[in-house]
């Protein structure tokens, strides 16, 4: 069975806690929490003070996405914030080895993000380092937007390599997630879901997570 992160940047910042406390009461699994730099991607989301208000409230993983250059020089401080797992973009990292071993040794879980232009070939020697890695199913920045279908090309390449290696690594998929492709991701060998907007524009929005955990 998949595991379900709901992503915090369609939450409602008004009414963060609301929304964190929903979030703990529903069926999901993690909190996914975007943290973009304006820089790396043409957005700016939110830092280590809302993820602090975040772990003041959250009963959850909080499973931390950064869109960022350098994410390297934020290590500790992602940490002590409250982050559990902890993922870089691949393309914004030129020493990633050393940055998942440092990730690792702070104790969080280590991702390695790769946008819908990287091939899974490029995580060929990193593998075995990585505990999670996030396929990117849109181009970073935005929620809100349309699933990228060469996704599941990647996804077929990918499980096979994680298989091949015999890694436990987590396959992670994030962006335009639905319960229209949710189910088609887990049969690829999708182990967690990001969803967005599918979870806050619903008007229930437990429901739309309950009904995400009961597809997968
Ligand atoms: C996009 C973020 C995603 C985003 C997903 O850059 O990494 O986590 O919040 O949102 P939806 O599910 O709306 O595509
Ligand atoms: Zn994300």
């Amino acid at each position: 069975m998949a595991l379900i992160a709901p992503s915090i940047l369609s939450a409602d910042f008004g009414n963060l806690q609301r929304d964190v406390e929903m979030i703990n009461r529903s069926a999901a699994d993690w909190f996914h929490i975007d943290v973009m730099d304006g820089v790396f991607v043409p957005n700016i989301s939110l830092g280590l003070p809302v993820i602090r208000a975040i772990k003041a409230h959250s009963k959850k993983i909080l499973d931390v996405h950064l869109m960022m250059i350098q994410p390297e020089k934020y290590l500790a401080e992602f940490r002590a914030a409250g982050a559990d797992i902890l993922t870089v973009h691949i393309e914004a990292s030129p020493h990633l080895h050393r940055t998942l071993q440092a990730i690792k040794s702070e104790g969080m879980k280590a991702g390695v993000a790769i946008n819908p232009h990287t091939s899974v070939e490029a995580l060929a020697d990193i593998i075995t380092d990585a505990d999670i890695v996030l396929v990117m199913s849109v181009n970073p920045g935005f929620g809100g937007q349309q699933f990228i279908e060469h996704t599941y090309k990647k996804m077929e390449k990918l499980r096979r390599m994680i298989d091949d290696a015999k890694s436990n690594c987590l396959i992670e998929v994030d962006g335009g997630i639905s319960i229209k492709n949710a189910a088609a991701l887990v049969r690829k060998g999708a182990d967690v879901l990001v969803a967005g907007n599918a979870v806050f524009t619903h008007p229930v929005p437990e429901e739309a997570i309950a009904e995400l955990k009961s597809i997968c």
